[in-house]
């Protein structure tokens, strides 16, 4: 195989980078500080979700819990609850874990080092790197989607490995400024050098753009096939006790949308139709033997990153049943639905602000409620 080429990294391509960032950087509330408290969770934030998404999350994130102690001492459903509808709730696990590890094992300072950053639950090489050097300014390379995509058309790479990249990344940091330089970096892929209909003329980053002046910038970096994404259906239950109350069930600690609430429901096995799935979830969380025929109140649908949910909602109406006279019931594996006591509640429709739902149950619950 032939070697590649090095890319020309010099002085002139980090002026101009650093030239672009200090004349279009974004205001951005976490750009005000450099707190590696408030870098790191704004970096978490980021992770596959868009900056306009990310600002109020951040906000009421900080007045929740200003500083990493208040996370450390904060209960994990009040964590859940703050990052509510942002997605990928791993995320909001990890940084309480990773919070209370800091403060044993740092003594609650964040560590500028990549390799312990990498320690944390939730930092992988690209958020140690930009921790390291927003927060600190360590020297550190940060590669993202974004980044990747920079970098191959800066260089007119068609498909380059993360190693490479990394090499590339590092080598374009090892000067000054390097938290600006990858902030740059990020903000050039995010406003300029974007993948569709990238403003090329923009000048001064596009001067050194080999993809720019071979006109390869649309070929580059080469797009993978994506793969299809599966689709599931799935029966849920809103049941509704005599008073009013609805039933909410707690999802296992790990896997998707973990420690979230939902309504109960169970992915339609081959040859059952939605409604049956729906009723086996509502047996297995309630405890009910007999159940009424659901009331079909509509879908929902939702996409996670990769898989397509369908929910297809039903109300059952328990009319003579007492909820506290229904059955603790146990865990029912077939549905993944832990229905242990702590981990169900009936509750008034009033009270659902309380507990952290995922997007699609808000909207569940808005159907189940207002019919819409
Ligand atoms: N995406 C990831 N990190 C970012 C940052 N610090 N600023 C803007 N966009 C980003």
């Amino acid at each position: 195989m032939l070697a590649r080429m090095a890319p020309i990294i010099d002085a002139t391509l980090r002026r101009a980078l650093l030239d672009f960032f200090d004349a279009a950087r974004r205001d951005l509330p976490w750009r005000r500080t450099s707190d590696p408290y408030h870098v790191w969770v704004s970096e978490i934030m980021l992770q596959q979700t868009r900056v306009e998404t990310v600002i109020p999350y951040f906000e009421r994130w900080l007045e929740r819990f200003p500083t990493l102690d208040a996370l450390a001492d904060a209960p994990i459903d009040d964590v859940l609850k703050c990052w509510e509808g942002l997605g990928y709730y791993a995320r909001a696990r990890n940084l309480h874990r990773a919070a209370r590890l800091v403060r044993e094992r740092y003594a609650g300072v964040v560590p500028d080092d990549p390799d312990a950053l990498r320690e944390l639950p939730g930092v992988g090489d690209y958020t140690a790197g930009a921790i390291a050097s927003i927060a600190y300014g360590r020297p550190e390379p940060a590669v993202d989607g974004n980044v990747r995509r920079v970098l191959s058309r800066l260089f007119d790479l068609e498909d380059p490995t993360p190693a490479e990249l990394r090499g590339i990344a590092a080598a374009l940091v090892d000067g000054p400024r390097p938290g600006d330089l990858n902030q740059a970096l990020m903000e050039l892929g995010a406003t300029v050098c974007v993948p569709r209909a990238p403003a090329c003329t923009a000048r001064p980053v596009s001067d050194h753009c080999r993809a720019y002046a071979a006109g390869t910038q649309a070929e580059r970096p080469a797009r993978r096939a994506s793969k299809p994404v599966p689709g599931r259906d799935v029966g849920t239950a809103v049941l509704v006790a005599p008073d009013g109350r609805l039933l909410l069930v707690r999802r296992p600690e790990d896997g998707l949308l973990g420690g979230l609430w939902e309504f109960p429901g169970a992915e339609a096995r081959p040859g059952e139709s939605v409604v049956e799935a729906a009723e086996r979830a509502a047996r297995a969380a309630s405890g009910a033997d007999a159940l009424p025929r659901g009331e079909p109140l509509g879908q929902v649908a939702h996409i996670f990153t990769h898989l397509r949910a369908r929910y297809h909602v039903f109300r059952f109406e328990l009319t003579g049943l007492e909820p506290d006279s229904l059955s603790p019931g146990g865990s029912d594996s077939a549905t993944g639905t832990a229905t242990n006591p702590q981990d169900r509640a009936w509750i008034a429709p009033g009270e659902l602000g309380a507990y952290a739902l995922p997007r699609a149950q808000q909207r569940i619950a808005a159907l189940a409620l207002h019919g819409r």
